[in-house]
């Protein structure tokens, strides 16, 4: 059956369309379901209210600038196990840990830092939730289920 996530190309690979190109062709090739897709771009707030949960953290600051720093491009995607297969293709955060031993993943060839990472993805079903909600209010996640 079928589950939805959240995924988004960061700023970092949206300014380079080179990148932001691979990672779309990676989403084509595995076969996800596009169900929304759209270009945004953050104020310092809507990144702090996004990554709440990690404020106090010694990366919070950079990670807060860097996401309001330009376009992203933010996709609610179906698959079957869509969260667990989208964070297999992104790889660990750490890029020295997916440049070693994931470097065919989306960050292990495409990340730059461990903040410029390229892309995010919902770790689990709870945060798919509310970060689909986060990104497109007008979306219903409990209808698009029902209607399946
Ligand atoms: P993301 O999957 O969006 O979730 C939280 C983000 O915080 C993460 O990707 C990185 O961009 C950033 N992050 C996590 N850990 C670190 C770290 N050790 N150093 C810098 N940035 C980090």
């Amino acid at each position: 059956t079928l589950q939805l996530t959240l995924a988004v190309i960061k700023p970092d690979a949206v300014a380079h369309p080179i990148m932001s190109e691979a990672v779309h062709e990676k989403i084509l090739s595995n076969n996800f379901l596009i169900i929304r897709s759209k270009e945004l771009e953050w104020k310092a707030t809507d990144s702090q209210r996004f990554y709440c949960e990690h404020k106090g953290r010694f990366f919070y600051q950079r990670l807060v600038e860097f996401m309001s720093s330009g376009p992203m491009r933010a996709y609610i995607l179906a698959h079957e196990n869509a969260i667990q297969l989208w964070r297999d293709l992104m790889g660990p955060t750490k890029v020295f840990r997916a440049r070693i031993t994931a470097s065919e993943t989306i960050r292990g060839s495409l990340g730059l830092t461990d903040t410029r990472n390229t892309t995010h993805g919902s770790d689990s079903v709870e945060s798919a939730c509310r970060e689909m909600a986060f990104f497109f209010p007008e979306f219903s996640t409990s209808q698009w289920y029902q209607d399946l």
